[in-house]
């Protein structure tokens, strides 16, 4: 249950060992928590996840298997995690940039893309908002991106599996309008973490914490969407007036 100033006690991060979902975790007020739960899929990065935030002096920190792309076992998941308990907050930022190269040679890894981007959001979304409109409160964070706001010729396949997951979120974040649920959607641009490491950086490159002060202030203000930095919202708005024929030509 939050608390009496409205902060969370209770968190889920779907891709537990994501570094974005680890900086806003950090990024909350840590002596309210009271149980942190890391779902992912089992390696040294998620154990490593649950070490950081424990030596951050946050309590009750633990760690459970979940497979994005194992739909099928998403209920059971999902369902024993709010069964142990009330979630106030649920961080959804699993996902994979990949190769768009590779994905447009070998569909099978393009499919493969989509089914933990998309898919797997679609499946864990919905699980999500049904325990959290039962529990009557508490905020489901997607982490879309600003590269599902126009697809670039040069990621395609990863940006149509953010401009899937966006639209899916924000008509959840509808759907839940009333219950005291929501959805908060997040579209960071370029976020310096190991999804991102060997690339070049762009124009309005930012760290994980920058994007979680961001999380943590639209929480705050009940924000539905927010961009990440904030100006991009303006830069997302100009690109998306871009005539085609220019758009495609476009160094981006
Ligand atoms: N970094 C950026 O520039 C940027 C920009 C816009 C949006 N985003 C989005 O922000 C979210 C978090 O990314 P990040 O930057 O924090 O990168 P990250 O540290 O690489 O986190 C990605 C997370 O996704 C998890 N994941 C991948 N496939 C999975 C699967 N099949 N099942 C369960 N978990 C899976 C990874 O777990 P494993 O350790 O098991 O691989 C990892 O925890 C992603 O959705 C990403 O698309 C990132």
């Amino acid at each position: 249950m939050m608390d009496a100033l409205g902060e969370p006690q209770s968190v889920l991060v779907l891709g537990g060992s994501s570094e974005i979902a680890l900086a806003t975790v950090l990024a909350l007020p840590r002596a309210r928590l009271r149980r942190v739960v890391l779902a992912g899929r089992p390696s040294p990065a998620l154990d490593e996840a649950a070490t950081q935030l424990t030596s951050a002096a946050i309590a009750g920190v633990s760690t459970v298997g979940f497979d994005a792309a194992d739909t099928a076992s998403h209920g059971d998941v999902i369902g024993r995690v709010f069964d142990e308990g009330d979630v106030d907050l649920v961080i959804m930022a699993f996902g994979v940039l990949g190769d768009q190269a590779e994905a447009e040679a070998d569909p099978d890894t393009a499919v493969a893309m989509a089914t933990v981007n998309y898919t797997g959001a679609v499946s864990a979304g919905l699980r999500v908002a049904a325990c959290l409109r039962a529990q009557g409160h508490g905020a489901l964070v997607v982490l879309s991106s600003v590269a599902g706001q126009r697809a670039r010729r040069s990621n395609f396949v990863y940006g149509s599996t953010k401009a899937g997951l966006d639209a899916f979120a924000q008509g959840l974040g509808d759907a839940l309008h009333g219950s005291g649920a929501r959805v908060l959607i997040v579209r960071p641009g370029f976020v310096r973490t190991r999804m991102t490491e060997g690339l070049e950086e762009v124009p309005l490159t930012i760290d994980p914490g920058d994007v979680a002060g961001i999380i943590v202030s639209a929480l705050r203000k009940g924000r539905e969407t927010v961009y990440a930095p904030g100006p991009l919202r303006y830069v997302m708005a100009g690109l998306k007036m871009v005539p085609r024929p220019v758009f495609r030509k476009l160094p981006i």
